[in-house]
């Protein structure tokens, strides 16, 4: 059985390098030993993209694309084809675990600086996949066309119409019709299950290019290349790819999937911040829902538009803060300036601005899922600032924190008292 298995694998090699990249990217793929929880969320993100794609072709074979049927062909998938309703529901809840999953990859980013030399283009793939990803979620979620689906896309849509001169020619072109319709879920339906995928899968092809080309960083922040053996020339901290860390990675994939099946089965809804009650009602575009909120993980960005106060009865400089603000992300790598990545050896400044951000992030989140109306009842009706109330002043507040977060990092970055690097991985 052996020889015809080597046999098989010979022919195989002869035109096609299998076991080279097997070699390369697996087997001798070497890898600094230290890695810690934090260096789990990559590989899960590729799992999730998986149960993405697999779900969302099974959703595929039964969703109708058309304004008269597209909530009832859901409905139908619900209740009528078998497995339906486990199908959606991961996929509505891989979209959920999709941002959680990614909103950790990123921070693990900003702990350890691997958004750093010579890992830049690893980072700027990554800002693309997240764009991407954001796109796919928000095209994604007009299609069941229930009331928060068809709000949500209409406030959206119409926040280009603010933008100077061409707004309202390219609002009108995003929609394909004056208002949002068949026309609109159609192109949604296009941009959903095929193009943006094949982006997604592009970029997250480039970035594990990138990413073995320099090899990855680690919780120390030290390079493990600098550190070779003078023989073999592997580097002295790193261990092969696989089995160290393919068997490592199903530590992860397996409590990932128990949390992952315990919202499936027992809280697909998870509350409303998953899957919203206004969107089990199909849409109707003549009855505004009272509260538009987005899904929970755009929230921040959300919370961010709504705090730029309008200019000129304009909401453009509210929806250019909303695009910095994600934006801001791509140009970490020459925004700091340290001399050491690793939050280990940051010094005060850097950890405090560090806290100061994530405390900024998730308390803009908070606030952009509660409704507009909510926000004037924080300061029970007292007019703080300009006659804004309180949630809205703290939301301003915040928003000038999360830009002083890059705004500063040169400064405080270079300025910060870091602690001596050592040469080899600590553990
Ligand atoms: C579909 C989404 C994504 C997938 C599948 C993915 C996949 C991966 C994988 C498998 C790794 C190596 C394992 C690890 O370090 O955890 C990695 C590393 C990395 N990713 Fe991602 N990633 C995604 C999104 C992002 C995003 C949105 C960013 C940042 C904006 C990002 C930035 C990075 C960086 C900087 C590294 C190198 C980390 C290091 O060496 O310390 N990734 N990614």
């Amino acid at each position: 059985m052996q020889k015809y298995l080597t046999c098989a694998l010979n022919w195989v090699d002869e035109r096609f390098p299998l076991t080279a990249n097997w070699k390369a990217h697996l087997s001798e793929y070497y890898a600094p030993k230290n890695f810690n929880f934090w260096y789990f969320f990559g590989s899960l993100a590729m799992l999730v993209l998986a149960i993405q794609i697999i779900t969302g072709i099974f959703l595929t074979m039964n969703y109708k694309p058309d304004a008269e049927l597209a909530f009832a062909s859901v409905e139908y998938i619900m209740r009528d084809v078998n497995w339906g309703w486990l199908i959606r529901y991961m996929h509505s809840t891989g979209a959920s675990m999709f941002f959680v999953v990614v909103y950790l990859h990123m921070f693990r980013g900003l702990l350890y600086g691997s958004y750093r030399g010579p890992r830049e283009l690893i980072w700027l793939f990554g800002v693309g996949i997240f764009l991407c990803l954001m796109g796919e979620a928000f095209f994604g979620y007009l299609l069941p066309w229930g009331q928060m689906s068809y709000w949500g896309a209409q406030v959206i849509i119409n926040l280009f119409t603010s933008i100077p001169f061409i707004g309202p020619d390219v609002s009108l072109w995003l929609r394909g019709d004056y208002m949002v319709s068949d026309a609109t879920l159609n192109r949604f339906f296009a941009f959903h299950v095929i193009a943006l995928p094949l982006v997604l899968v592009g970029l997250v092809v480039a970035h594990i290019i990138a990413l073995h080309e320099v090899g990855s960083n680690n919780p120390d922040g030290i390079e493990i290349k600098k550190n070779k053996d003078p023989v073999t020339h592997i580097p002295l901290d790193g261990i092969p790819f696989h089995p160290y860390y393919t068997v490592k990675d199903i530590v992860g994939v397996v409590v990932f999937l128990m949390v992952f099946s315990a919202i499936v089965f027992f809280a697909p809804e998870m509350g409303g911040y998953f899957l919203e009650a206004n969107n089990f009602i199909p849409a109707d575009p003549l009855k505004t829902p009272p509260h538009i909120a987005p899904v929970w993980y755009f929230t921040p960005y959300y919370s961010i538009l709504r705090a730029v106060p309008p200019l000129f009865n304009s909401q453009f400089p509210g929806v250019v803060a909303m695009g910095a603000s994600v934006m801001a992300f791509a140009a970490l790598p020459w925004l700091d300036k340290s001399p050491v990545k690793s939050i280990r050896y940051r010094g005060p400044k850097y950890k405090s601005w560090l806290a100061a951000f994530v405390v900024s992030f998730l308390i803009l989140g908070y606030l952009g899922t509660e409704p507009s109306n909510v926000w004037g009842q924080f300061g029970a009706g007292v007019p703080l600032v300009g006659g804004a109330d309180r949630a809205t002043v703290v939301a301003r507040v915040l928003t000038v924190v999360y830009f002083l977060f890059f705004a500063l990092m040169p400064w405080y970055t270079k300025s910060d008292k870091t602690k001596p690097v050592p040469e080899r991985v600590t553990g």
